[in-house]
């Protein structure tokens, strides 16, 4: 199928580079890049674009608090994005930033083009605005007064501005969703989409602001600002040379085969933009895929709720390729998940130490064993091979059938229905048995062939998903370079018949469950700091000798200090350090508190005591278990820390300044 002359063309979401990212956003470059894998395994010429939204309200004032530039502060991000790009193995293409000049051009020729046709006028807008989601919202819009999207608070907002005729746009937008049914998928959002923000009536977009400046000027109105997301949204052409000359890919790729895009940018990218390329004359995208997120208990994750786990840590555990099979193979791309890490390791250890590992090393080691100087030729099949060899057979189809229809979840199960099959026909031939008697030689080599077969096809369609490990498979069971391409993979019989093995490490090693989940949690912890350390501050005043910073009395009225009694304490199970403490801290309510005091004091220490608690701590999750403030401890020595107990007189609620 090589060299068909066919093109694809896939995104991902621009990224904001104001934080590190954490897996949920890596899911959705993990799964664009196994879908480019396998276009380009299937002979398609494709670009796979990701990059940076930089632009934005948000940036300028985390910049500020900072203490530096938007731009060196983006740089600074940026760069660790990209290099989370490398060690997750993203092939990308193309990779834009929306402060590239290019970019900027650009930008400045849709907004112009589109403002010369008479889409975009000038007016005033009048309604409320979410800093953190860039987004202005309408008051009906809003859920319970706050941003319908992240439910934080709005801000009133009123000034002269530029708007986009959107609302001329529903009647055009049903009749194309109508004409291209498979557009939006999930199907579910397409049906959001068009009870939530069609039916109600599509209002005029506000695409211009005032009120900062870390943005892309109207060139014939340079006090206002380029609305973020039509700055952003038009990052899918301009990166293929539309309206500038960096690049010459337009007509070639243009429209885009599939835009991948979390549910809740769903709205922009089937509703803002498609209106938007309908009003510059250009083609609409093929399909808009909108994946779920990854939840973590307590929601989606989120650096201010403390609940992100950081993709780095995981893969200098796990290695890239678990991690890339993990998200792909434990959640359909379509729905939400349960991010955990007991999660993942079973799905390590089964699907990838038993299953394929121990196919792999079995299958390898066995044939080396038994035929060190290569498999003989000849042949002995019987008809218990059949089922085997059926399954194998088909696999490439039903895979491919899976694939196409972005199931990257069902695509997995079909590989292992023939990795758990073929285990099984281990235990049904018993090689070993047949190795004893010099007269089943023939069998034996005929199982073995077969084994190394299913092996070689499932290394092949696994490739788009462990890149680093398909190579090394192939180099175990003696695969030449074309036995493993993908047209390879829909025939059987392509490996020598006389295959020579060579053994090779173990692929995934088996992890120890509880002894990795502690240590996990720790990392974790730790990643949070270094995170936290690494990022760019503003000069802190210098303290007198002694203090580590001066902060302000208004610094210290934040934190709330009070006085609460232990009701019940026990270790957290799978944490050494760790205890749980149940705290009555005067509301009536019980308070639950995880405090890594383990190692100095036992449960009998502290029932009954009192302590001073940080009460307004935001909740984090430790091991597992929730925790809702601090407790106060000092250290006491090298390696002795003593919780601060308050005499038993002071009432339980007691406010502490
Ligand atoms: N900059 C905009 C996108 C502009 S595209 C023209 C943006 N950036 S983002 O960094 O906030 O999010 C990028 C993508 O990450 C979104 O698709 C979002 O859904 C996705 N995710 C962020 N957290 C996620 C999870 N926990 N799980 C899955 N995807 C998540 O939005």
């Amino acid at each position: 199928m090589n060299g068909t002359g066919k093109t694809f063309y896939i995104t991902t979401p621009i990224y904001y580079p104001s934080d590190k990212l954490h897996i949920g956003h890596s899911y959705c470059t993990v799964a664009a890049d196994v879908m480019a894998r396998f276009k380009r395994m299937q002979g398609y010429d494709v670009m796979f674009l990701t990059g940076t939204d930089e632009h934005g309200q948000k940036i300028e004032e985390k910049a500020k608090a900072a203490g530096v530039t938007p731009q060196a502060y983006v740089d600074h991000v940026v760069a660790g994005i990209k290099d989370l790009w490398k060690l997750l193995n993203i092939a990308n293409d193309r990779f834009i930033r929306t402060t590239d000049d290019y970019h900027v051009e650009s930008v400045q020729h849709i907004f112009k083009a589109l403002y010369d046709k008479g889409y975009i006028y000038k007016g005033t807008y009048k309604g409320k605005y979410c800093t953190p989601c860039e987004s202005f919202w309408t008051e009906s819009q809003l859920k319970d007064g706050k941003c319908p999207d992240c439910g934080r608070d709005v801000t009133d907002a009123e000034e002269e501005a530029y708007f986009f005729r959107l609302s001329q746009f529903a009647e055009p937008l049903m009749k194309y969703y109508e004409e291209h049914p498979d557009f939006m998928e999930p199907q579910s959002r397409l049906n959001e989409m068009v009870n939530n923000f069609i039916r109600p009536g599509l209002e005029d977009l506000c695409v211009s602001r005032t009120s900062f400046s870390w943005g892309i000027p109207v060139t014939f109105d340079p006090g206002h600002i380029v609305y973020v997301w039509v700055d952003a949204l038009s990052n899918y052409i301009t990166a293929l040379g539309y309206g500038n000359d960096r690049y010459h890919d337009f007509e070639k790729y243009w429209p885009v085969d599939v835009h991948f895009v979390g549910k809740e940018i769903m709205r922009f990218h089937s509703i803002i933009w498609p209106a938007m390329l309908m009003a510059l004359d250009l083609p609409l995208p093929k399909k808009v895929y909108g994946h779920g997120w990854l939840l973590l208990e307590g929601g989606k994750m989120s650096k201010s709720k403390g609940n992100v786990v950081d993709p780095v840590v995981l893969v200098q555990r796990y290695g890239v390729d678990a991690i890339r099979f993990f998200l792909l193979r434990e959640f359909p791309f379509g729905s939400d998940g349960l991010f955990s890490n007991e999660g993942l390791i079973a799905r390590i250890n089964a699907d990838l130490a038993n299953d394929l590992g121990n196919l792999v090393s079995r299958s390898v080691a066995m044939a080396e064993k038994y035929f060190p100087e290569g498999l003989p030729a000849s042949r002995r099949p019987e008809p218990i091979d059949e089922e085997v060899l059926s399954i194998a057979r088909s696999l490439r189809d039903n895979y491919e059938a899976q694939m196409e229809n972005y199931a990257f979840q069902n695509a997995l199960i079909e590989v292992f229905k023939l990795i758990s099959r073929t285990n099984k026909y281990i235990d049904e031939t018993t090689p070993w048995v047949l190795a004893k008697d010099e007269a089943n030689r023939d069998r034996l080599a005929t199982v073995l062939y077969n084994l190394l077969e299913c092996v070689r096809i499932c290394g092949i369609l696994l490739c788009p998903f462990m890149p680093a490990t398909s190579p090394k498979i192939f180099q175990q069971i003696g695969a030449p370079a074309e036995s493993t391409t993908y047209e390879a993979a829909g025939q059987w019989g392509l490996l020598p018949a006389q295959v020579q093995v060579h053994k090779g490490e173990v692929l995934f090693p088996r992890i120890d469950v509880a002894k990795e989940l502690e240590e996990l949690e720790n990392a974790r912890q730790a990643a949070i700091k270094a995170a936290e350390a690494a990022t760019p501050k503003a000069e802190p005043v210098p303290a007198p000798e002694g203090v580590a910073t001066l902060i302000t009395i208004e610094d210290f009225a934040k934190v709330e200090f009070k006085v609460a009694k232990i009701l019940a304490c026990e270790p957290v199970k799978r944490a050494k350090k760790l205890l749980r403490l149940e705290l009555d801290d005067g509301s009536g309510t019980p308070r639950q508190v995880v405090s890594g005091i383990h190692t100095w004091y036992e449960p009998e220490d502290l029932i009954g005591k009192k302590l001073v608690l940080v009460a307004n701590l935001k909740p984090a999750v430790l091991c597992g278990v929730e925790s809702n403030g601090m407790i106060l401890a000092a250290d006491a020595g090298e390696n002795d820390v003593k919780v601060l107990f308050v005499d038993d007189s002071i009432p339980c609620g007691a406010k502490v300044r």
